[in-house]
């Protein structure tokens, strides 16, 4: 059951680091209101203004003959999820770990794994004013209230995102990727556009049943990543 047991730090250095070391279940989710060292994908740090974010991981232990690296794409569908049922608005998923709102970025999925247990770290801009969001980011940052103009309770959209993630969790358990491929497909945020990849330019294709993006690239060819950064034309 994700979301039982729930540990609360007021302030931490990363929910990340909560979790690791104690005895816990599948499931247990630490959350808390501010971090001091929050990490972000490919070595970044994530920084948010205390009280404003949803900040929280959660504790799994996938079976062995589950690809463990799909979970980022699961986590995102739910995430998408709790945005959409706060905001109504649809909420889109830029392969692999980010949840866009209007063409921002208002979430972010770190899955970190250590031998077979894989903690997935989530943040959720919720309500951070425009100044309160980085100005430089690589994929333009927005928040729930930046997009919307209203302020959300974080308690009810992180009780929202634990039980979405439960029952997509529970599809990936007994299908794999193929359990939430349609809710993944439909929110493709890069199908179709312009991107680059490093030096090499090209059009996103779709994501695959595998959980990578197929590019079709300038240069001739379509190729599958599996991994990595894409920006995308704005
Ligand atoms: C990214 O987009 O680069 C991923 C960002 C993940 C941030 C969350 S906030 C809660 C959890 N604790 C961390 O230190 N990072 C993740």
């Amino acid at each position: 059951m994700i979301g039982k047991p729930r540990l609360f730090a007021p302030e931490c250095e990363s929910t990340q680091l909560l979790l690791l070391g104690a005895d816990l279940p599948e499931g247990a989710v630490a959350v808390t209101d501010h971090q001091t060292a929050g990490r972000g994908r490919l070595g970044r740090t994530w920084v948010e203004a205390p009280g404003t974010a949803v900040l929280c991981s959660v504790l799994l232990r996938p079976p062995a003959e589950r690809r463990a690296v799909e979970l980022s794409l699961v986590t995102a569908v739910a995430v998408a999820e709790a945005v959409e049922a706060a905001t109504g608005l649809s909420a889109q998923i830029k392969w692999p770990n980010d949840v866009m709102l209007n063409r921002r970025k208002v979430a972010g999925i770190l899955a970190e794994m250590r031998d077979s247990v894989v903690v997935v770290g989530i943040g959720i801009n919720v309500n951070q004013t425009r100044e309160q969001l980085p100005a430089d980011a690589r994929t333009p940052a927005g928040s729930l209230r930046s997009l919307t103009g209203c302020e959300y309770d974080r308690d009810d959209v992180s009780a929202t995102l634990f039980a979405r993630f439960d029952q997509r969790y529970a599809q990936w358990l007994d299908r794999g990727l193929d359990g939430v491929f349609d809710d993944l497909g439909s929110r493709d945020f890069l199908r179709g556009r312009r991107v680059r990849v490093g030096d090499e330019a090209g059009t996103a294709l779709q994501i695959d049943r595998q959980g990578r993006l197929e590019i079709a690239f300038d240069t001739g060819g379509h190729r599958t990543i599996d991994s990595g950064e894409v920006e995308f034309e704005r």
